[in-house]
């Protein structure tokens, strides 16, 4: 991957408002993949199957795609989706498997991949979930992590970048359903202005400069 990815354009527009801006660029992303894939393929070198890659829809999907090819051994990718709760919501910590995955992994090498553990709660309901069906290793990958926000502590084998607490978009993570596709990943500074317009930061990421260049 190339610094092309960075997407030049657009972190110079938003980074000149005060809706968002560049927490960790495309390029640093894909350093730390790669650097991450260089320790899951040594460590899953010698499995006796190919390790099963589970990416937790929506949000992990960029980074599991990125990271799948960057750890360049045989492998499997399934996939799990859960409902979403909201702190706000006093629903904290419910969840619920409303996707399932498709392969049995009972025996397997089983890689968590996550986009962010904020809380630890949807991670602590999803390892119990896995374990329970006696997998051969269960580890979780996290591309980042709110330690600062853990409410239950819960392992995270392997992490992506540390961040403070901050609400972040781009690189699979949204506000809304919104802005998943943007190469790097922006911290929001003003989350109730983008609460009372969730289309705030379309025409910065998307407006001017076109689309965000891969
Ligand atoms: P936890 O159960 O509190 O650890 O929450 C994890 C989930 O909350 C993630 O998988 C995301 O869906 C969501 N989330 C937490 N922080 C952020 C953020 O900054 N941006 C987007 N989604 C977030």
């Amino acid at each position: 991957m190339t610094d092309s990815r960075a997407g030049g354009g657009i972190k110079g527009v938003v980074s000149s408002g005060t809706a968002a801006e560049v927490l960790i660029s495309a390029s640093e992303i894909a350093g730390r993949v790669e650097g991450l894939g260089t320790e899951l393929r040594e460590l899953y070198a010698d499995s006796p199957e190919p390790p099963v890659l589970i990416g937790v829809l929506k949000g992990s999907t960029l980074f599991l795609a990125d990271l799948v090819r960057a750890v360049g051994i045989d492998a499997e990718v399934d996939f799990m989706a859960i409902s979403s709760y909201s702190a706000s919501s006093g629903q904290s910590g419910v969840v619920r498997i409303v996707k399932d995955l498709e392969g049995d992994i009972a025996g397997r090498d089983v890689l968590l991949v996550e986009d962010i553990v904020d809380t630890g709660l949807t991670l602590t309901y999803l390892r119990r979930s896995l374990g329970e069906r006696e997998p051969r290793s269960l580890r979780t990958v996290a591309l980042l992590d709110k330690a600062a926000r853990r409410i239950v502590p819960v392992p995270v084998e392997f992490r992506g970048f540390e961040i403070p607490d901050v609400f972040v978009v781009g690189y699979g993570l949204d506000f809304m359903g919104r802005y998943r596709n943007v190469p790097d990943l922006y911290a929001v500074r003003d989350l109730a202005r983008l609460a009372n317009d969730p289309t705030l930061l379309v025409e910065p990421f998307f407006g001017l400069d076109g689309p965000p260049r891969a």
